[in-house]
């Protein structure tokens, strides 16, 4: 579409604040307000959130403080009569709506076209049997692995798959009842939880690279078909434990330039082949860090929570640029606001590096194990910058607010630090700190 046939644009925010979906998404939902509104078109925004800054009342032309329900915006749509919907900045709960829309055939219905993602994109990113199909047929790279309604069907793909898998439950929440299977004998129980877990009963079985180096690019791309990776991530803490739950280091620090820019090239490739024609994407991927072999993990079609962090690392405003790009402008039409004179069209490079650790606060969840795992269980984050990574690791810490105020041998709370080389495999929240007094001590790593 051009933006001169682009008059109203609905979009929908993420609704209230919960872990995996929070803060974020406000901050990306404002940011494409405001610049498709500055470009003259006309905003209506729904959410049903009041405390967030896109709903204050001089953001959007209409703001409707509405439940995210298909029920609601249908009336919505209904008044307002939009010509387009930009479901991709307002998270997890965007992309739903627009799904459930689109299948209901309610945006067929009045006329309004998905801008950012279209039903094919969402439907092949969001469903991992779909996504891995899709996968397989470009012949990208990704880890063995299926859906499971019963016990017969999982040792089928686990023959295939081989131990240690990773089982989870399929269209739930995060990793809701995931557990990890080492061997055989453990299998049966582990699909009994996924199936139970699951709103379809279906559990889904994985080769399980646990271990393995993570990553995520965050990537973007215009109606003209230029793409630019705005920024590379790499987890600290390796696959197995959820990206929102690992300190997170950009640029990536450990890529060969090889594997840099094989990944790069894959990042490319799951976005055509998933369909996704304008807009920004988050690629997550995992490196064996013996070989260099890697493998895609998934693929998120709309503005994430790394993406929040990516713009803020680069000063690339991704969710504003994602929202220009969805609405037909191209790349090399956005002027990039650090410089003031390149285009968008410009891959950012940076001198510097960015830290993030999560903020956990397991105190207030009682019984919940603070292990950490493939769901996300942190509630905010601290992003700092530094010259080197060791710069920015300590202004990290010392943003925590946990009563500490450098990695300097103590803990949380200044409270001495001990720890057993059990402990050290152990993912929990303050494993960074008994990692440094391990070093520290001169154990191997
Ligand atoms: N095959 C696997 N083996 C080991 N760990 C995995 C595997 N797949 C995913 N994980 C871990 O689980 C986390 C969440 O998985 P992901 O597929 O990204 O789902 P989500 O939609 O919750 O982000 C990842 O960040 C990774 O650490
Ligand atoms: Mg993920």
């Amino acid at each position: 579409m051009k933006p001169t046939d682009i008059h109203t644009i609905l979009i929908p925010g993420s609704g209230p604040i919960v872990i995996g979906q929070a803060a974020e998404f406000d901050y990306s939902g404002t940011q494409a307000v405001k610049a498709l509104r500055s470009l003259g078109h006309r905003i209506v925004l729904v959410n049903s959130n009041p405390a967030t800054i896109m709903t204050d009342p001089d953001i959007a032309d209409a703001t409707y403080i509405e439940p995210l329900t298909p029920e609601a915006l249908e009336a919505i749509i209904e008044k307002e009569k939009p010509d387009v919907m930009l479901p991709t900045v307002g998270g997890q709960t965007g992309l739903n709506l627009a799904m459930i829309l689109s299948e209901r055939g309610v945006l067929a219905k009045h006329g309004v076209k998905l801008i950012g993602a279209s039903l094919t994109a969402i439907k092949a990113a969001e469903d991992r049997l779909l996504f891995r199909e899709t996968m397989k047929e470009h012949g990208l790279p990704i880890p063995e692995g299926g859906p499971a309604y019963n016990f017969a069907e999982a040792q089928e793909i686990a023959a295939q798959a081989g131990y240690p898998l990773l089982v989870r439950a399929s269209f739930a929440m995060g990793g809701t009842g995931a557990s990890w299977v080492y061997q055989p004998e453990e299998l049966g129980e582990a699909i009994r939880k996924g199936i139970a877990a699951s709103p379809i009963g279906q559990a889904w079985i994985e080769q399980s690279i646990l271990g393995w180096k993570e990553y995520e690019l965050e990537v973007m791309r215009d109606a003209a078909d230029n793409f630019v990776v705005v920024c590379s991530i790499e987890n600290l803490d390796p696959m197995g434990i959820h990206t929102g739950d690992s300190i997170t280091v950009a640029p990536a620090q450990t890529l060969t330039d090889r594997e840099y820019q094989r990944m790069r090239s894959l990042a490319r490739q799951v976005m055509s082949a998933v369909g996704v024609e304008t807009g920004g994407a988050n690629v997550q991927f995992a490196v064996d860090p013996v070989d260099g072999r890697i493998v895609i993990i998934e693929m998120n079609p709309r503005v994430s929570r790394s993406s929040a962090l990516a713009s803020k690392a680069t000063g690339f405003p991704i969710a504003k640029i994602a929202a220009l790009v969805a609405a037909g402008y191209t790349l090399d039409q956005i002027t990039n606001d650090i410089t003031g004179v390149t285009k968008a069209a410009f891959e950012p490079s940076i001198d510097y590096v960015v830290v993030k650790i999560p903020r956990w606060a397991f105190e207030k969840f009682q019984g919940v194990d603070p292990t950490l795992g493939p769901q996300m269980k942190s509630v905010g984050e601290v992003l700092a910058l530094g010259r080197t990574f060791p710069e920015a690791l300590q202004k990290a810490v010392q943003s925590l607010e946990i009563g500490v105020d450098a990695l300097d041998g103590s803990g949380p709370k200044r409270e001495p630090i001990a720890y057993t080389l059990d402990e050290l495999c152990l993912p929990r929240a303050e494993r960074l700190f008994k990692v440094y007094c391990a070093i520290e001590d001169g154990v191997a790593l």
